[in-house]
């Protein structure tokens, strides 16, 4: 995830801008840029590391710059970009703004494009020399290429027009200096209407200091500022209408982005969350691409005998739903243990094992004790992360990193579902290189993931009402039992353990054929018991244990697939979720799980986003 914002007014751009992105930073970190247009020249600085080295970078500038900087402290149009790399490894080389070849077209970019490779191979036939190793850079190519020096917002529809993936992007000319333009293609862009100014950013933030008029940027729309208005139009030049809305947020509802709080802002951001952490890698349709494992490269996936997975809490939850997919697909043996237990029970553990570390912080001291003690006895080890320079990526031999973006809420969600695509995505390539797995059945797979985002959206516009609903219903229970089997048992687990931290209600979550075995006698007629019914080869099975639950008085709320109009007859209430691949179901059923124990947690009137007792990271035993 990366944030972009963009200008156009009558003030001095260089601060606002640096003050915008600082309201964006939670989106990416590693590197920020702006570009100014100065005097009909556009100027850029690009720095790596957080915004201070930016600012930094600015400062060295305007204090030994001489014209150039005068004119930079003067202009009035600019934009600028904080960074999450996705293309290309963290360099200020990588860093946006990005530029075409005459250095006149100037883009900021967030999120992916897919046919960029194809991209830059046309532009390189043509002649253009590429400076870094990002797909942003083509879109500053193919805008340069289609500018006449007049035209910008005619030269990005065409460029859009040429572009595949998940994006939206800004881009300023120093031809046209009181104009800049955004697309926008399944990634948020919001304009800020001011008197005589008008913002461009990926969330409202970042221009909130200055206006709260804003006007939404739908996908599949051209946006054009400069300082006598706006204008929206598609991007086949068809003039669109758009109402200006106010915004009443104040300073922290701001900080969440609207929301009450992190941790539903970070439920809705999953579906943007997903995307980043898979479009670049399921652009071949029969398999997936996973470029940046460092030194866990395709000769040594092929060699594994077996795969380890280490975690704590949530993450290994993932690395639970992660093992069903190796085993099935890659038809490797997958060995799970919670960190804190692996760490202590002197492990058989050597060459030929690939031992996964899932760890969202990349801090958590008992996985990082696992991972090293894996290490020093010869195994390779892979961290699944989504923090970069995290202490569990220095220690790995290489990182499949997950890019959900800063989440603050203590109960992890978007990066629970990022970490279970990461898994799939490990155990698609490894069925590949094994050979385990048809080209047929892998392309159901890619396509199956490729849709994830859209099916988490539909999903939760669909769900929240019907399970605030449930939530009202049942938020005095003392007791709640969650039941699973095959890969609904992790996401049993996972919605157990998300009600226990946020709701502190008690609450177990067990493998549905093992309730005959002990915990039904739990059950009573007070008793609400949420099981992960999607329809999967075991489905019948989960249904017979949901006649079990009834029959002992207990109450049933099933999370079913949509469609599936059998279960309402086992359950008292069903949530329903998007059809997909049975497998990829965990990271659409863990969600109602997810919102479930928001609301109770909410209506109880608890403080969601800091649950007592408990801490984002454990970097302690
Ligand atoms: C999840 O909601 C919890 N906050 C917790 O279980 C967490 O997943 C666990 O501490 C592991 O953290 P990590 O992924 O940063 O290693």
């Amino acid at each position: 995830m990366c944030g972009i914002v963009g200008y156009v007014g009558h003030r001095p751009v260089q601060d606002l801008l640096l003050a915008g992105l600082e309201k964006l930073e939670y989106r990416g970190y590693d590197s920020a840029g702006i570009s100014l247009v100065c005097d009909g020249v556009v100027e850029s600085v690009r720095a790596v590391g957080n915004l201070s080295a930016l600012r930094e970078a600015v400062e060295a500038r305007t204090n030994g710059g001489g014209g150039v900087a005068v004119a930079a402290s003067t202009a009035t149009t600019g934009i600028g970009h904080t960074r999450w790399a996705t293309h290309g490894r963290v360099s200020e080389e990588n860093a946006h703004p990005h530029f075409d070849t005459t250095s006149n077209v100037h883009i900021v970019l967030n999120g992916i494009v897919e046919n960029f490779l194809a991209l830059r191979e046309q532009l390189a036939a043509d002649g253009v020399r590429f400076t870094s190793e990002t797909d942003a850079e083509v879109v500053a190519h193919l805008v340069g290429k289609h500018y006449d020096g007049e035209n910008l917002t005619e030269a990005v529809c065409r460029a859009y027009n040429e572009l595949e993936g998940h994006y939206s992007f800004v881009a300023l000319a120093g031809d046209e200096p009181d104009r800049v333009v955004g697309a926008r293609k399944e990634c948020p862009l919001i304009v800020g209407r001011g008197d005589g100014e008008s913002f461009l950013a990926s969330a409202i933030p970042a221009f909130l200091a200055h206006t709260r008029r804003v006007q939404y940027v739908n996908d599949n729309e051209i946006v054009t500022i400069h300082r006598g208005g706006v204008e929206f139009q598609t991007a086949d030049g068809v003039p669109l209408e758009r109402e200006i809305v106010e915004i009443d947020w104040d300073a922290e509802t701001a900080e969440k982005g609207g929301y009450e709080t992190f941790m539903l802002k970070e439920i809705h951001e999953q579906a943007d969350a997903l995307a980043e952490t898979i479009f670049d890698r399921t652009v071949r349709e029969d398999g997936v691409d996973i470029d940046e494992m460092g030194e866990i490269g395709d000769d040594v996936l092929r060699a594994v005998k077996r795969v380890v997975v280490v975690a704590c809490g949530t993450s290994y939850h993932a690395g639970l739903v992660g093992r069903y997919a190796i085993e099935e697909w890659a038809r490797l043996p997958v060995e799970m243990d919670i960190a804190s237990e692996y760490r202590y029970r002197n492990p058989v553990v050597g060459p030929g094992d690939l031992v996964v570390g899932i760890t969202q912080s990349g801090e958590t001291a008992d996985t990082l004790a696992a991972m090293r003690l894996a290490r020093e006895r010869g195994a390779h080890v892979l961290a699944v992360s989504n923090v970069m320079g995290s202490q569990a990526t220095r220690d790995a031999h290489g990182t499949l990193f997950t890019r959900a973006g800063l989440e603050i809420g203590v109960a992890a969600t978007k990066t629970f579902v990022c970490q279970v695509a990461a898994m799939y995505l490990l155990g698609l390539r490894l069925a590949e290189l094994r050979g385990t797995l048809p080209a047929e059945r892998r392309r159901e797979l890619v396509t199956g993931l490729k849709h994830l985002p859209h099916n988490v959206d539909e999903l939760i516009a669909a769900v929240d009402a019907p399970i605030a609903q449930i939530a009202e219903d049942w938020h005095r229970s003392e007791f709640f039992l969650y039941l699973g089997r095959h890969v609904g048992l992790p996401v049993a687990l996972e919605g157990a353990l998300k009600l226990k931290e946020i709701s502190y209600i008690a609450c177990d979550a067990y493998a549905a054929g093992e309730m005959k075995h002990g915990p039904i006698a739990l059950l009573d007629d007070a008793t609400p018991v949420v099981c992960v019914a999607t329809d999967s080869p075991v489905l019948e099975k989960v249904v017979s244990n949901m006649q079990e639950v009834r029959a002992r008085g207990a109450h049933v709320i099933a999370v079913a697939t949509a469609g599936n109009r059998d279960i309402a007859q086992h359950a008292e209430r069903v949530i329903e979720i998007p059809h997909t691949d049975w497998m990829l179901q965990p990271m659409l059923a863990v969600i109602p799980l997810q919102l479930l124990a928001y609301r109770i947690a909410r209506r109880l009137e608890l403080n969601v986003d800091q649950p007592r007792n408990l801490a984002k990271t454990v970097t302690v035993e």
